[in-house]
């Protein structure tokens, strides 16, 4: 057990996690090392099958095949926390989880790596034409020539969006020899000799490779359509490793039949297959020194390990301590443990007074809290606080019974 593990006051051992969707064992072996055990299934399940099973169920884990919405919460009446063992989280109602008391957990960080990898070997592969000429190589066309064949050494990448991925390109790209400039709607640190520059245009205008790094949002909606890339220099690159709206594939498809692009790779999509069995349609099919991925840039063994690690990590912390750091849909509480302390951990509405409330509570029964850090999200507001033992479970019973609160677990 680690230092910061203690027991709950419900028994470890009862405690019922289900795993869907084969997630990384890694995951498993986290919760076994905390004194959990969790229950693996290879496959999704369907809202039905979701809605029954979950009723026993204290922590779901899912990727990016199980939905959890309104009625499967509904029936999720034991459920303390969902991982979702994926960057993404649309696949949760997530307002409705945090209503419920669940906050909900992800990986946002654990495949930043192997996508910047993969962006940069395209950058090479795009430069040398590398993947076209295995295309003809394989259709049993000899075709070697340096004609159109370049080094990347001394040219300059454009990075949009100078976030966890975009910055690592760019730390890669610099050991390659390239010249480094970003874009981003925020001041960012530079790292190395990168340089941020103060618009998009400028950014198109002087790039030989422009990789996108943002988030979808409407602000990114087909941020690189028509007019930026005409902006772009002839005979340049585009990348997009990161969401399918952000690029008008059209227009893409356009710049480059025309040859004023010289290549692009491209990962995402605004039109996913919904399985592998699916038949991939996209208007850049079978275009010269165009590189199609079918959205792999974060899929790597060593990222799912790391996010197996990461959800479970963050799941196991919050049942053992209350910490809700890195949930996506909750206040961010952390308190460090003591010793020979109890820890109530309240979930209420976000309404003026509950603290006053559940303060009165404990001075009314001549307790000390020795700790306390409360935290506010939209609707609502997470405490940790820790008591004397020997009133935690009183104190818990009548936290309980406010009729702000919306869901209370004590830890000792
Ligand atoms: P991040 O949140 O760390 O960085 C995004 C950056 O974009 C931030 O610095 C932000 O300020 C900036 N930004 C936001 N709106 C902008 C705008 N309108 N113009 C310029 N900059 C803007 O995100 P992270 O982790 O680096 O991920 C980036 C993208 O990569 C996301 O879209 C994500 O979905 C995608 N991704 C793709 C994967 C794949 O398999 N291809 C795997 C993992 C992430």
């Amino acid at each position: 057990m680690t230092p910061m593990a203690r027991q709950l006051s419900y028994p470890k051992e009862k405690i019922k996690i289900l795993l869907l969707e084969g997630i990384h064992p890694a995951a498993g072996g986290v919760f076994q090392e905390a004194g959990y055990e969790a229950h693996p299934v290879r496959s999704a399940m369907s809202q039905e099958e979701l809605r029954e099973a979950i009723e026993h169920i204290h922590v779901l884990g899912i990727r990016s095949k199980t939905e959890v919405r309104q009625p499967v919460l509904e029936s999720a009446r034991r459920l303390l926390a969902i991982g979702c063992f994926c960057i993404g989280t649309d696949r949760v109602d997530l307002d409705a989880a945090a209503s419920r008391g669940v906050p909900v957990f992800n990986a946002p960080f654990s495949n930043t790596r192997s996508v910047a990898e993969l962006t940069m070997a395209e950058v090479v592969m795009l430069s040398r034409k590398a993947a076209y000429r295995s295309m003809q190589l394989h259709l049993g066309c000899w075709e070697k020539s340096a004609s159109g064949s370049r080094e990347v050494r001394h040219k300059t990448i454009g990075i949009v969006g100078y976030g966890h991925i975009g910055s690592q390109v760019g730390l890669l790209a610099e050991s390659f020899g390239m010249r480094v400039v970003f874009y981003d709607i925020v001041n960012k640190l530079p790292l190395g000799n990168a340089k941020q520059l103060p618009t998009l245009r400028q950014l198109l205008k002087i790039s030989d490779f422009v990789t996108l790094h943002v988030p979808e949002s409407p602000e990114t909606r087909n941020m690189i359509g028509r007019r930026e890339l005409a902006a772009m220099r002839s005979g340049s690159f585009l990348l997009n490793l990161s969401r399918g709206s952000v690029v008008d594939i059209e227009a893409l498809r356009d710049a480059l039949a025309a040859g004023h692009l010289a290549g692009a790779a491209v990962d995402v999509y605004p039109h996913e297959p919904k399985s592998n069995e699916a038949e991939f349609r996209c208007a850049l099919r079978g275009l010269e020194n165009v590189i199609l991925t079918p959205h792999i840039g974060g899929s790597t063994e060593e990222a799912q390990r790391s996010i197996g690690i990461e959800v479970a990590g963050a799941l196991v912390k919050y049942m053992d301590t209350g910490s809700s750091g890195g949930a996506v849909n909750f206040p961010q509480v952390e308190l460090p443990v003591v010793k020979n302390r109890h820890r109530v951990l309240n979930v209420h509405r976000n309404v003026p007074g509950v603290l006053g409330n559940i303060n009165r509570i404990v001075a009314e029964m001549g307790g000390n809290i020795s700790a306390q850090c409360l935290g506010t999200r939209r609707d609502i507001g997470y405490l940790i606080m820790d008591v004397d033992q020997l009133i935690s479970r009183e104190v818990k019973r009548k936290i309980d019974m406010l009729d702000t609160t919306i869901k209370t677990r004590l830890l000792f």
